[in-house]
């Protein structure tokens, strides 16, 4: 067995500490945060965490502490499990997972990036729930307290949300903070102080602000918003960007939404922080908000996680609908399906709750939800003074590759006539501009990063698979594959890698699996890996007959290819082949016929 230690992975973590982690913490409840799973037989199944699926594909297997999705491929041990949920890097997750195995690591262990998030995610509770008892008790905040039941806001609603009043003071946040004991270093790299002009003092940034907190998908509280209640300016303040608060990697809601999302693989996009307290007020409660500016790549991945449906809804005025075409693009290019709502007469969706109420909003959603590519077509209409040749074309461009991009031709066809009524134009000429697009798509089916679907059915795996399979978990079966025709007997390359490692570690994955999975990592093979560990718990075992099978099947596919060579030879030399090069040839095919006659060829 070969000595294995975590430098590879870039840190320096002994296996000891590793397995350590591995015994403690249970895949299980890991998943458990964001997956809900279901028990078949001695393995674990939900939707994955990675790829937007209605029906369960996604696998864990609790033993071996080990993940794998049918669906998307996505698969590893523990540690790669939080490094590709949490996108954090190794040593990351490293720490995040001995901190909840109760293990200290030492300290040139700690990770700063994770360090310093931790420490300022602390500074940020201790303010928010400061700012919560203010505004729940504290006399400076009736003000604030009116003003929240004037936008029609409820206890319940601003406890769930823990919204929080920040006193008419400079320096009320900074003394609570360092009074209890905060690092100066972390309350400012919090962002909720400054620094004054002159250098030496610090003021608070958050002033007579009703205050939002800004949680993680996982709860954290990562910054803050704070909403002016005398109505000055900025009507808005937020935490700035630090290294802790990147504002493109979250959305407001989320972390109270994520459940009722992932349940009706719906979302809804909105605006405002005030418009997604209402909708979960009114209990709708699959709505987030992005963090006041534009719709990024990563909150659509972020949302794709949990759904793979969005509904826009977006205020109803010019500057929210001109919004509505950005994000839509966004999230459609994240391969989800768009939706948008229109609000009347440019209101809200804070508005139109006050003034209708839930079931009126519903049933207006219901009645005017319109596809994404819909939308287009009838903005870019819109944008248009006259509707000439010329203004038909660019409507027609604008909407192409979106239509050229769907799979179904139902939906295609009916996009096509669409644009045929809208702009007086005959469907089979629309549909020829359109035509000239799914060429390209055809080209490049992979641009648009389409969930990736699992072709190799449940049960149908391949025979290579299965003995790859069988040679990890058995010392007996890689021996004898490696002593009749050698590891290296697949024609995968992926699964030749796997296979040499299972040799180079002696061969049997159970002695040491942590090692094991330690050299996988490093090759990028954990997800196959995990793979083949589902397979072998779904039971995949080969007898004797099948060994000898694949074998045999080796054998005579590598004769096949000694012949194929044999006869390339022959047709060179009877064009320029001189004696000593026939002679050769003769002798070669003597001990090859000799060979096969010993045991290869059947
Ligand atoms: P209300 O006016 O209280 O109803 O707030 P709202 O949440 O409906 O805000 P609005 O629709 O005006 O703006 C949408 C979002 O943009 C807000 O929730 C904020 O995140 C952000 N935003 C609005 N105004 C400002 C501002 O002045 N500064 C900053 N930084 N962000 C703002
Ligand atoms: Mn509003």
């Amino acid at each position: 067995m070969k000595e294995n230690k975590g430098e590879t992975m870039g840190a320096y973590y002994d296996d000891n500490t590793l397995a350590e982690i591995n015994h403690r913490v249970d895949i299980l409840d890991v998943v458990a945060d964001t997956v809900k799973l279901t028990r078949k037989g001695d393995r674990y199944w939900g939707l994955c965490p990675f790829h937007a699926e209605k029906t369960p594909s996604f696998s864990v297997t609790p033993g071996k502490n080990m993940f794998y999705c049918f669906g998307c491929h996505a698969g590893g041990n523990l540690f790669t499990y939080i490094m590709k949920r949490d996108g954090m890097d190794f040593p990351e997750a490293v720490q995040m997972l001995a901190s909840r195995a109760g293990i200290q690591l030492h300290h040139t262990q700690v990770n700063k990036a994770v360090d310093r998030f931790r420490r300022v995610v602390e500074v940020n509770k201790a303010a928010a729930s400061w700012f919560q008892g203010i505004l729940e008790e504290d006399p400076a905040a009736t003000k604030a307290r009116q003003y929240l039941a004037k936008r029609h806001l409820k206890e319940d609603t601003i406890k769930r949300f823990q919204l929080g009043y920040s006193p008419n003071e400079w320096n009320r946040i900074s003394n609570y903070l360092l009074g209890k004991g905060f690092d100066l270093e972390w309350v400012k790299e919090s962002g909720l102080i400054k620094r004054s002009k002159n250098g030496d003092a610090y003021y608070d940034l958050f002033r007579d602000r009703v205050i939002f907190p800004i949680f993680d998908y996982q709860g954290s509280i990562v910054g803050f918003g704070g909403r002016t209640v005398e109505e000055a300016l900025p009507k808005y303040l937020n935490t700035p960007e630090t290294e802790v608060y990147v504002k493109r990697n979250h959305l407001f809601g989320l972390y109270q939404a994520r459940e009722t999302i992932r349940k009706s693989n719906q979302a809804i996009l909105v605006e405002g922080y005030m418009d997604c307290l209402k909708l979960h007020q009114h209990d709708i409660q699959n709505a987030v908000a992005s963090l006041g500016t534009a719709l990024t790549r990563e909150q659509a991945l972020l949302l794709r996680r949990y759904s793979e449906n969005i509904l826009v809804l977006y205020d109803g005025d010019e500057a929210g609908q001109r919004e509505t075409l950005r994000a839509v693009e966004i999230l459609a290019e994240q391969g989800l399906n768009v939706e948008v709502l229109t609000l009347p007469g440019g209101l809200d969706p804070d508005d139109y709750l006050d003034q209708y109420g839930k079931e009126e909003f519903l049933q207006y959603i219901q009645n005017n939800r319109v596809s994404y590519i819909e939308f287009k077509v009838k903005r870019s209409i819109a944008a248009e003074n006259s509707l000439n040749l010329q203004a038909k074309i660019r409507v027609i461009n604008a909407v192409k590759p979106d239509i050229g991009r769907l799979e179904s031709t139902i939906l295609r066809d009916n996009y096509v006539k669409m644009l045929s009524r809208l702009l007086k134009i005959e469907e089979n000429l629309i549909l020829k501009e359109i035509e000239s697009n799914i060429g390209q798509r055809m080209q490049h089916p992979k641009n648009k990063s389409p969930v990736n679907r699992d072709n190799i059915q449940y049960g149908n795996y391949s025979m290579e698979e299965k003995i790859l399979a069988n040679m990890l978990q058995n010392s007996d079966i890689a021996d004898t594959i490696a002593s009749q025709i050698g590891v290296q007997c697949f024609t995968s390359r992926h699964y030749n890698r796997l296979a040499a490692i299972c040799y180079e570690m002696g061969g049997d994955l159970q002695a040491n699996p942590v090692a094991w999975q330690q050299a996988v990592q490093k090759e990028g093979l954990e997800a196959l890996l995990a793979r083949l560990e589902s397979r072998w718990h779904e039971g995949i075992r080969i007898n004797d007959a099948e060994l000898w099978y694949f074998i045999r099947s080796v054998q005579r596919g590598r004769q096949k290819a000694k012949w194929r060579k044999l006869h390339q030879r022959l047709d060179q030399l009877r064009n320029d082949g001189g004696f000593h090069s026939v002679l050769r040839l003769i002798l070669d095919l003597d001990t090859f016929l000799h060979q096969t006659r010993e045991g290869g060829i059947q």
